[in-house]
């Protein structure tokens, strides 16, 4: 059986941080291990480290910057992740877009230090320009539908098609994700037969009552 990957998102979520992170990441813990479906977290700066430490599961910082430790001030280096026990981070989230240069100092400095690199994107096109640049995973996700409830899975499936198809013609080996109001087992298992390896999802597990019920629906169909 293919890996599949589930990655969550807190954004700035209050719901998704400190305890409230903690909470999510004890569910997403517990869930990865009955169902042994990969499921990460990208929480807060703040909350990274301790996340890192207490659960065994991937946690992903949610920017990282191109630039190298030294002179350079209010940045988060792919070294302090590194050391902060982070597995990877996501790069040009929609909500924290880079410039094309950035992305792939970004994509370089996470290789540098062994973690993975998550591109984001919004589009066929500009999936097959991340996947370019070589980084670990693409993740496509159409902006309209981000935090919208209605999922790319079953309002837009072309654009995830399209987008693997584009991406294979570059780049065989780059992971493929893909989110925007992914919420059900349904979402995952359209997103995969589309040829995805999983998704990246947020407000439907950052903003629910009980976060393990939300993630068990999401693995029924792997
Ligand atoms: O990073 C994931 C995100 O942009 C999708 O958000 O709330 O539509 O799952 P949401």
């Amino acid at each position: 059986m293919p890996e599949v990957t589930i990655l969550i998102n807190l954004k700035t979520y209050r719901e998704g941080l400190g305890e409230n992170a903690h909470r999510i990441a004890r569910a997403a813990e517990d869930v990865a291990a009955e169902s042994g479906v990969t499921i990460g977290i990208c929480p807060q700066p703040m909350d990274l480290h301790p996340l890192a430490r207490h659960f065994d599961i991937p946690v992903y910082a949610q920017h990282v910057d191109g630039v190298v430790p030294g002179a350079s001030t209010g940045h988060i280096t792919a070294e302090a992740l590194r050391v902060a026990g982070a597995a990877g981070s996501l790069i040009n989230h929609s909500e924290r877009r880079l410039t094309l240069a950035g992305i792939e100092a970004s994509v370089q400095a996470c290789a540098s230090n062994r973690i993975h690199s998550v591109v984001c994107t919004n589009n066929v096109l500009t999936s097959a320009a991340a996947a370019a640049l070589g980084p670990d995973f693409v993740a496509i996700e159409p902006p309209e539908l981000i935090g919208s409830g209605i999922s790319v899975a079953k309002a837009d499936p072309e654009i995830i098609g399209n987008s693997v198809e584009a991406i294979r013609i570059v780049n065989e080996s780059v992971r493929i994700l893909t989110g925007a109001g992914i919420q059900s087992g349904e979402c995952v298992r359209i997103a995969t037969d589309l040829g995805t390896d999983g998704v990246l999802l947020a407000s439907s597990v950052v903003k629910a009552e009980d976060p393990a019920a939300v993630l068990r629906d999401l693995v029924s169909q792997v």
